[in-house]
């Protein structure tokens, strides 16, 4: 333990600077759960007002491109970033600087401009959420102002760390949450420490919540594609540690937290998450602020699991980053293995959906807590599911995906997992994924492939893997510093990878694969595009 006068400096240091710690308020009178039985209201009304304002971005865009694209009916775009740690925020993001028309002037520009949605997982999820918890800047402003420094000098270097003032605070956050009556683990040191990388505002943009981003301007103008950050459920009840193929899929967005999978098949408000909850009600008061942008996007990258039922020891001689996150939260409580996991109350508890469907085997009603760990760690490290949803109506996916399979390159696994799995949770709009084998053989993990081309009631999916264009970006998962330099080349390999290194039929090639299904008349150049790019099974 530390010293009581420390520790109570610390609590007083972090009632007076931190907004970190979970509030109690008086519940709303709306419902806490629903059944998932469509989009909220909210989202479903972000939707479709988003969806005006991206065709107009679409519209510019193909004509821009190419004189002869048809326009007058236009598919719902989305984008994914995987995750893959600073190698997927990096890559990932020139891909969005590519697209950007605010950011770039290439053959892609302006189709960032043009999505109904994006998700992210894991690293693509703090890639996600430094745009939107930052109201949407360019990707060149957020590399000068915040990233260019903040990867160099890491705090999440202990080095870097134990002498840095964010240490304090940190620590504070933690005793402030604990001592608030909220169980704390390795995420929320985790989180709070990737915030100081990832949000502008003081201490680390520690006020800002997922639920907050619904206020921001880029969102309530409708500015932007709107955000879904997935993770997974472990089931610890059962003794497992790493979700299995099946793992129960969740997802967040500024709205709302939930799962479409069939035994949850309920979401209930992002912004009262660590609420208590029974049977779709409050047991007492609400809690807010539990939401912390740095805690959620610190649960969709947990990896502290994979070392499983070995909890990190807590000692001080060392530098490695888990000891000190250990060290930290063995301040607070004695360490347990439920400390490898973010924890939530679960806001399912004792409750039915109507469009649930009862597994014995995984019965989340009856666990009192949910334990949520990196959205990749299924094999699935791209987060398509939310888009395949129906209500979403999205049309075509941008899937970039920046796995480290083997050699720090992705193969193909990824994504023929989410194929795969898409049959065990009931998603139809999954096309095809060929084996891995013909991944590696043809190439299809070097450079972009069109899925789904000939399957008229699939979505398209573009794929745009992590290849070397200018850099060699498959740098390892666990790379937590870049020098400036490497982060500028990261981004401008990223820039190759939206463009395909700046071939100059491209531009046209994903007009066409944009629209090979809406129905409206295409460039003569699209049948050599669908040759070149379409995989057919
Ligand atoms: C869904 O997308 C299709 C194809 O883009 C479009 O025709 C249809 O109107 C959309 N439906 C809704 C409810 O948005
Ligand atoms: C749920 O989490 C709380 C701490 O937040 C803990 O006290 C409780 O024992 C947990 N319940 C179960 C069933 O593990
Ligand atoms: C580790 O902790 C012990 C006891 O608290 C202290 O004496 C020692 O100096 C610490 N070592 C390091 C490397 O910080
Ligand atoms: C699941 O748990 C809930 C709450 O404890 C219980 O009411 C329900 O009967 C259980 N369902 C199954 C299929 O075991
Ligand atoms: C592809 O990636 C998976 C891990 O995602 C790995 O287990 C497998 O060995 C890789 N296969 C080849 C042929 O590289
Ligand atoms: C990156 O890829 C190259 C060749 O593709 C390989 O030689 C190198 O070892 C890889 N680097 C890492 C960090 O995996
Ligand atoms: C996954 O879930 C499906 C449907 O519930 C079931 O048929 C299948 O056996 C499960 N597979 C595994 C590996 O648990
Ligand atoms: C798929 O569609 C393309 C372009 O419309 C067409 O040329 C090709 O014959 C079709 N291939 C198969 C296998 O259906």
């Amino acid at each position: 333990m530390l010293a009581p006068l420390l520790l109570s400096l610390l609590l007083a240091a972090s009632s007076v600077l931190s907004t970190y710690v979970p509030q109690s308020e008086t519940c709303p009178t709306t419902s806490l759960v629903r059944p998932a039985n469509g989009l909220s209201d909210d989202e479903e009304t972000y939707r479709v007002a988003r969806k005006v304002i991206a065709d107009e971005s679409l519209k510019a865009w193909l004509t821009k491109t190419n004189s002869g694209f048809g326009t007058a009916e236009l598919p719902a775009v989305a984008l994914t970033t995987s995750g893959g740690g600073y190698r997927s925020l990096l890559s990932g993001a020139g891909v969005i600087q590519g697209l950007d028309s605010r950011d770039s002037d290439v053959s892609t520009s302006g189709l960032y401009q043009a999505l109904t949605y994006q998700a992210g997982l894991s690293g693509g999820s703090w890639l996600l959420s430094s745009m939107a918890g930052n109201n949407y800047p360019t990707i060149t402003y957020l590399k000068e102002i915040l990233w260019k420094q903040a990867f160099q000098d890491s705090l999440l270097d202990p080095a870097f760390l134990l002498v840095a003032i964010a240490y304090a605070e940190i620590i504070a956050d933690v005793f402030g949450k604990e001592a608030a009556g909220y169980r704390t683990t390795l995420t929320d040191p985790w989180g709070r420490l990737l915030s100081y990388q990832l949000l502008l505002g003081p201490y680390g943009g520690v006020s800002t919540t997922l639920s907050s981003v619904s206020s921001l301007s880029s969102f309530t103008s409708y500015s932007v594609p709107f955000l879904v950050i997935t993770s997974l459920g472990s089931k610890v009840w059962l003794g497992d540690c790493i979700p299995g193929p099946n793992a129960t899929t969740y997802e967040f967005t500024p709205y709302e937290f939930g799962s479409w999978d069939s035994d949850v098949s309920a979401f209930t408000p992002t912004k009262y998450l660590g609420t208590p909850m029974s049977g779709g009600r409050a047991t007492g008061k609400c809690t807010t602020n539990y939401d912390n942008l740095g805690y959620i996007l610190g649960t969709s990258s947990n990896l502290f699991n994979n070392v499983c039922f070995d909890v990190p020891v807590a000692e001080n001689s060392s530098t490695n980053l888990d000891t000190t996150l250990a060290q930290i939260i063995n301040d607070v409580h004695e360490l347990t293995t439920e400390d490898l996991y973010a924890t939530y109350k679960n806001p399912f508890y004792n409750y039915i959906s109507s469009t649930a469907t009862p597994n014995i085997a995984n019965n989340i009603s009856a666990q009192e807590n949910l334990s949520l760990v990196d959205g990749g760690e299924a094999l699935q490290n791209n987060p398509i599911f939310p888009l395949l949803q129906p209500a979403r109506n999205v049309s075509v996916i941008l899937v970039n995906d920046n796995s480290n399979d083997a050699g720090g390159w992705p193969n193909g696994t990824e994504i023929l997992t989410t194929y795969v799995q898409s049959f065990n949770h009931g998603l139809t709009r999954m096309p095809f994924i060929p084996s891995v084998e013909t991944f590696i053989s043809q190439g299809l993990n070097k450079r972009a492939t069109f899925f789904g081309c000939n399957a008229t009631d699939k979505i398209m999916i573009v794929y745009l893997p992590n290849s070397e264009y200018t850099f060699a970006s498959n740098t390892s998962t666990y790379q937590l510093e870049y020098s400036e330099t490497e982060t500028d080349e990261m981004l401008a390999n990223g820039v190759g990878i939206a463009t395909q290194g700046g071939d100059s039929a491209w531009g046209t090639c994903l007009g066409c694969a944009i629209m090979m299904k809406a129905g409206q008349p295409l460039p003569r150049d699209c049948t050599a595009c669908f040759a070149k790019y379409c995989y057919y099974d």
